[in-house]
């Protein structure tokens, strides 16, 4: 086992942070993850590192988990099943699986990270969840060094939730995802705003999960920074959800809040806006700030720590508790 020693992590989280790693090994096999956890159970696994704010060195071994692959499991006229190993990246994933014409994640174009975290917090943008196209997960129980797998309802979906974010968390790797995806006659969801505004542009009447993607890859790219030039995690907080009375409460003084619907009597509300109503928005502190185009984000501009940024948050959670009583949840996990 190839074990290395102080490890700048830097180049393995989208933050770009540095911190030290005491211990650094890279796995590329099932089996050299199973061997490795006979001596090593207390570890820190870091895939894409793009959901995760380093404030810390790390003393435990850190396993940058790099398993690669892609299978057709099996196959019927309108359906695909296609199993895709952890380490594989989400992007290069999506866009593959559009130049085969398999549908279904199309939308969830250009998310920075790697396939094996996207059910850990199930990603999702312009109304898709990855949970619609997950058929199964697999994992290495760390202790008892077999693998498992998980259904879509053992995963218990949430919004930017799942099993693995609590009572399954830190006992499994996920080692690959099966993906169900669709052959011909695909679903595709195109009435968020931003892509119909694309589409309306490029005269698109008809269009097919390449337009898709390609509606959500400018979408993306006009207002969420790239990790490769700005380091960043993409939404740092989850939208809030407020109580019907409350959320009518604020739009007596804020008739403008944008809104979605959860329930009778719940409304969920965007913490991008609530964050640029108390003009964090494009606020730069040097090495860090909050991105000019989208206030859910917060940047790495260059050598920011990870307690810098964390306390921006926490300011921010301070503020937003102040002006609307309410509480933002952090989306990324603070290390
Ligand atoms: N808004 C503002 N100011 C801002 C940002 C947003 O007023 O700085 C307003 C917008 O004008 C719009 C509303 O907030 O009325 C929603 O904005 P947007 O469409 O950009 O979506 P979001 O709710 O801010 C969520 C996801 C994103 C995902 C987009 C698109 C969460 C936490 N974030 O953001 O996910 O790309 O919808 O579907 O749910 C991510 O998780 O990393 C991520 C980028």
């Amino acid at each position: 086992m190839n074990i290395q020693e102080n490890i700048s992590l830097k180049n393995y989280n989208t933050f770009g942070i540095h911190v030290n790693a005491k211990r650094f090994i890279s796995i590329d096999s099932l089996y050299s993850l199973q061997q490795l956890l006979k001596s090593e159970k207390d570890i820190f696994l870091i895939s894409g590192g793009s959901n995760m704010l380093l404030t810390k060195d790390i003393e435990k071994l850190v396993v940058h988990l790099n398993l690669k692959g892609i299978s057709i499991d099996r196959e019927n006229e309108n359906d695909i099943y296609i199993t895709v190993n952890a380490g594989e990246n989400w992007h290069e994933f999506v866009l593959w699986c559009v130049s085969e014409n398999y549908g279904g994640i199309e939308n969830l174009s250009l998310i920075p990270g790697n396939v094996g975290t996207c059910p850990i917090q199930n990603i999702g943008a312009y109304g898709v969840e990855v949970k619609d196209t997950i058929n199964r997960v697999e994992a290495i129980d760390i202790e008892t060094r077999k693998l498992v797998s998980f259904s879509n309802d053992d995963c218990k979906f949430g919004y930017r939730n799942s099993i693995f974010k609590n009572i399954a968390k830190d006992k499994y790797i996920i080692t690959s995802v099966c993906f169900q995806l669709t052959k011909k006659d695909h679903k595709l969801t195109t009435s968020y705003g931003a892509i119909e505004a694309e589409f309306s542009s490029k005269n698109i009447k008809n269009p097919t999960i390449k337009n898709v993607s390609d509606a959500v890859i400018a979408i993306r790219n006009s207002k969420l920074p790239d990790p490769k030039k700005i380091g960043n995690s993409g939404s740092f907080f989850k939208n809030p959800v407020i109580s019907k009375s409350k959320f009518e409460e604020i739009q007596k003084d804020f008739p403008n809040i944008p809104s979605y619907k959860v329930s009778d009597t719940e409304i969920k509300v965007p913490a991008g806006w609530l964050i640029e109503q108390c003009g964090f928005k494009g606020k730069s502190y040097g090495n860090y700030g909050v991105h000019e185009k989208q206030a859910l984000v917060l940047v790495n501009y260059g050598n920011a720590t990870g307690i810098e940024i964390y306390e921006l948050a926490q300011n921010i959670q301070k503020t937003i508790k102040n002006t609307f009583s309410i509480d933002l949840e952090i989306e990324v996990n603070i290390i």
